[in-house]
C-alpha cells in the first residue's frame, strides 16, 4: 500500500473513519504520492468517485502512475481550497469525505532542488507550486525588518526572531541570499549552539508557511468545505505542527458549540447551529509501531468531524 515517493501515516485510522458510503465522492486535497489514496479506493467501490487535488505537479504524475489502476480518479492541479474548481471537473457539487494531509511529502523533502531543507545546501525555493513565482529567497531579500520578525515568530514560534531579522537585513546591505546556507549562516551567527537545529527547524518552517500561505489557506479551506460537504459527509485532517493543529481544533470545537450567548442566559438567542459532530476519539496518533516503521509519523495528529 505504501509506496517510495512518501509512506501514508495513519492509513487505516484515515480509511475507518473517512468512508461512510462506498460509491461516494471523496476529495483528497493533498493527494501527494497517492498513499491514503490506494488505501481508501482499495474500499471503494467502482461507482465511487476519488478527486485528488495538489498543487504540486510532480506529485500528480507521480500519483496518476501510481494509481493508474482505478478508473475512477479525477486529478486537479491546484489549491486545496479551489472546491468548485475541481468538482467542477469531477462534474459533482457535493462531496461525502474530504482529506487533508498537510504539509510536504516526503519526496518534496527530500529533492534537495526544492530548498525545504537545512541539512542540504541549496537555493530557498520552498514553493509547493514551481509554477508560483515567489519564492523563500524572495522572503528573505525582499521583506522588510517587522515583517521578517512577524513571520519567524508567528509561523517560527523563534525566541530569536528579531536578532535572526536584523541580521538578514544587515548581511542584504551587501548580498543577495541565495541558498540555504546563507540562511543557516545567520542563524549561526546569532543563537548559542546547543540551539541551533532547532532554531533552523522553527525558521526553515516559517518560510515554508509563508511561501504557501499554509495557514491562511487551511482557515479557509475548513470554513468553505461545510459548504460543499454532504449532511453525514466526514472531514478528516492530519497535521503535523501545533499551528495546523489549532486550526484544525478550533475549527471543529467552534462548529460544534458555535453558540455567542452568555453562559448565565437560561437558552440559546444567538441562533448559531452547529455545523459538524466530532467523532471519537478526537485525538489519534500513530502508535509506536508506526512510528518506528516511519520516524516522519511521530508528530502527526489525526481529527475527524461529521457534517451535521
Ligand atoms: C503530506 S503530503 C500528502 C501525502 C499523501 N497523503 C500520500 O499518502 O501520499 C502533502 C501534499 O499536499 C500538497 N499540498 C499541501 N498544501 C496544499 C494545498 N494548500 N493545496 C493543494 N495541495 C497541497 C503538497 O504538495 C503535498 O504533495
Amino acid at each position: 500500500m505504501s509506496s517510495g515517493y512518501h509512506i501514508p501515516i495513519l492509513g487505516s485510522a484515515v480509511r475507518d473513519l473517512l468512508i461512510t458510503n462506498p460509491d461516494g465522492v471523496y476529495y483528497d486535497g493533498t493527494l501527494g504520492g497517492g498513499g491514503h489514496a490506494d488505501i481508501i479506493l482499495h474500499k471503494l467501490s467502482a461507482d465511487a468517485i476519488y478527486i485528488g487535488v495538489d498543487r504540486d505537479k510532480e506529485a500528480l504524475d507521480y500519483s496518476r502512475k501510481h494509481l493508474k489502476k482505478y478508473a475512477n480518479v479525477v486529478y486537479y492541479h491546484g489549491v486545496f481550497n479551489d472546491f468548485s474548481g475541481a468538482l467542477k471537473s469531477a462534474k459533482v457539487d457535493t462531496i461525502d469525505g474530504l482529506l487533508l494531509d498537510l504539509g510536504l511529502s516526503s519526496h518534496q523533502i527530500d529533492r534537495d532542488e526544492r530548498g525545504f531543507t537545512f541539512s542540504t545546501d541549496a537555493e530557498l525555493d520552498m514553493r509547493m507550486n514551481r509554477e508560483d513565482s515567489f519564492t523563500a529567497a524572495d522572503i528573505l531579500n525582499k521583506y522588510n525588518l517587522d515583517d521578517l520578525i512577524r513571520i519567524f515568530r508567528k509561523y517560527g514560534e523563534e525566541k530569536y526572531s528579531q536578532r535572526i531579522a536584523r541580521r538578514i537585513v544587515k548581511l542584504r546591505e551587501d548580498r543577495v541570499l541565495i541558498h540555504s546556507s546563507d540562511l543557516t549562516g545567520v542563524i549561526d551567527s546569532c543563537t548559542p549552539q546547543y540551539k541551533r537545529i532547532k532554531t533552523y527547524a522553527r525558521i526553515f518552517q516559517a518560510l515554508r508557511i509563508e511561501v504557501n500561505e499554509e495557514l491562511k489557506i487551511l482557515e479557509k479551506t475548513l470554513k468553505e468545505s461545510l459548504g460543499f460537504l454532504s449532511k453525514g459527509g466526514r472531514i478528516a485532517v492530519i497535521s503535523y505542527h501545533s499551528l495546523e493543529d489549532r486550526i484544525v481544533k478550533e475549527f471543529f470545537k467552534m462548529q460544534e458549540n458555535p453558540c455567542t450567548c452568555p453562559h448565565e442566559l437560561p437558552y440559546c438567542i444567538c441562533g448559531e447551529k452547529p455545523g459538524i459532530k466530532r467523532i471519537k476519539p478526537f485525538l489519534i496518533r500513530p502508535d509506536e509501531e508506526e512510528i518506528k516503521k516511519n520516524s516522519r509519523a511521530r508528530s502527526a495528529k489525526l481529527r475527524v468531524g461529521e457534517k451535521i
